[in-house]
């Protein structure tokens, strides 16, 4: 207990700590990343009722723990990887927060993972706040914080330099090669996976999850879900349809409780992630659209709005800042190349013999977002095209030509003019350009053993077409006297 200061006692900190069927975020991203494999010695500083320790021995890795509640005589070990997860956010004392943290970094070896709860996780309309936090109905205390503010503890606390892996989730380095190393295979997007991590089956955890919750309260699941994966946030009680709060009302299942159950069991944290992410981006190509248009409404986002940017960015500003540079990447050709062929390898689109990319208008939507901003820069010049169409980015001559697409369903589509912006010049030009589709199945992202795709390899065969053409100028007839 020595490690507790006295007001612990009357905050009852180990009820946060929750029962795991599968590892915690934090474990999964280092055995996602490689950092934690057989024959590396792991240790859990906080470790709660000690599921990840127990998923992880299952798994063959040496774990050990302590905790000042569940495993308060453990003896505290150094270990090559060590983690600290969702212990932060449950001590109200800043100062014994800093102490937690450089006391799991004095055992640390290499990796020092660092993960608490961030701002926008949980409702916190009804709680009562305490310091910097909130005190919960079940005696606990929280505090949600921002992600950069998390970094600046850890940075501040150890006086060294954090890798950010997902919100309020950190990897701290002993080494500087170590870091490099990660930053790298981390770019090239290697990810082992957590399949051979499951919890062993106990009584005790079917006891602990009741299983009835999900057929209680479907409807606000399934909501809360849909709302997290469209806005990569968590939902206030506000912006949920009135019959969900009636569904919870009548079951008398909290807000909260049932946002926990809904991450628990119907939507995986990777999930919430990349919902996240798409959100993030999805604002600053907005945002930086606004900009750059000296949009009026740009300035006055809807109530939602304002609660995905402090959720995703912290505040307005921060957008701003990350917008304008966002702006100044679009006149980054290479910046602009590589988001191109990264479009192209995860077969969102072809690249011509010239190096440009050819899209479906339905699918401009999914493309990284510095595309999306360059498209959108175009389209605020010639206005949207009518109907299905396709667009081509020429990052070279910065210049994005869109054809329309009347037939789309032909095999071979032909298209009979072309809107041509060029960004350089701030120039639009509509021409007659008559030409024949000639891969449509990969410009609509249909499979290789589609029958199209066939019937596309038949044909260029047999008109001795190049292998990389994507269209085929058609010569039009001469109008009849
Ligand atoms: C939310 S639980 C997290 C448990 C576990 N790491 C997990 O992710 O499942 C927080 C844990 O931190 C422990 N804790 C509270 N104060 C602590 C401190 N000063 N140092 C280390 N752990 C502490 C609590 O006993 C509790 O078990």
């Amino acid at each position: 207990m020595s490690d507790l200061t006295a007001s612990a006692q009357t905050i009852r900190r180990h009820r946060t700590a929750m029962v795991r069927h599968d590892l915690s975020q934090p474990v999964a991203l280092l055995v996602r990343h490689g950092l934690i494999v057989p024959g590396v010695r792991v240790f859990d500083y906080g470790c709660g009722q000690g599921d990840d320790l127990r998923i992880l021995s299952a798994g063959g890795i040496e774990a050990a723990g302590w905790d000042p509640h569940f495993l308060p005589d453990a003896s505290q070990t150094p270990a090559a990887v060590v983690n600290l997860g969702f212990v932060l956010n449950v001590i109200e004392d800043p100062a014994e927060r800093r102490k937690a943290l450089t006391k799991a970094w004095a055992l640390t070896e290499r990796v020092l993972s660092v993960a608490t709860m961030i701002v926008g996780q949980v409702p916190v309309g009804g709680l009562r706040p305490h310091g910097d936090g909130y005190l919960t109905s079940r005696g606990t205390f929280q505090k949600y914080f921002q992600h950069a503010e998390l970094h600046t503890l850890i940075t501040h606390s150890l006086g060294t330099n954090v890798v950010a892996v997902a919100p309020g989730i950190f990897f701290v380095f002993r080494s500087p090669e170590d870091e490099q190393e990660f930053l790298l295979n981390k770019r090239a997007g290697r990810r082992a996976s957590t399949a051979a991590y499951r919890a062993p089956r106990e009584p005790r955890s079917r006891r602990a999850v009741r299983p009835d919750l999900t057929e209680r309260i479907p409807l606000a699941l399934s909501e809360i879900a849909a709302f997290i994966r469209r806005r990569g946030r968590l939902p206030q009680a506000d912006e949920l349809h009135p019959h969900v709060l009636q569904e919870l009302g009548t079951q008398s299942v909290s807000l909260a409780r049932a946002v926990q159950v809904c991450l628990d069991r119907t939507i995986s944290p990777k999930e919430v992630e990349a919902a996240a992410a798409f959100r993030r981006e999805d604002l600053l190509v907005h945002h930086a659209l606004g900009l750059l248009n000296r949009s009026p409404s740009a300035g006055r986002p809807s109530p939602a709005m304002v609660r995905d940017i402090r959720i995703h960015f912290g505040n307005q500003k921060e957008l701003t800042v990350q917008a304008t540079q966002y702006l100044h990447e679009l006149a980054d050709e290479d910046l602009v190349r590589a988001a191109m062929h990264k479009a192209a390898e995860v077969g969102l689109g072809v690249l011509d013999h010239r190096d440009r990319l050819i899209v479906d208008g339905e699918r401009a939507e999914d493309l990284p977002g510095v595309l999306r901003c360059y498209f959108g820069c175009a389209t605020f010049l010639s206005g949207d095209p009518d109907g299905r169409f396709l667009l081509r980015i020429d990052a070279g001559r910065r210049r994005v030509t869109m054809w329309p697409m009347p037939d789309i369903k032909a095999s071979f589509p032909v298209t009979e003019l072309s809107v041509r912006v060029d960004l350089r010049r701030q120039e639009v030009s509509v021409r007659e350009d008559v030409r024949r589709l000639l891969r449509k199945s990969e410009v609509l992202g249909l499979s290789p053993r589609s029958r199209q795709r066939r019937v596309e390899v038949a044909y260029r065969v047999e008109h001795v077409l190049p292998n990389n053409a994507v269209f085929e100028k058609v010569i039009p007839a001469p109008l009849s006297r």
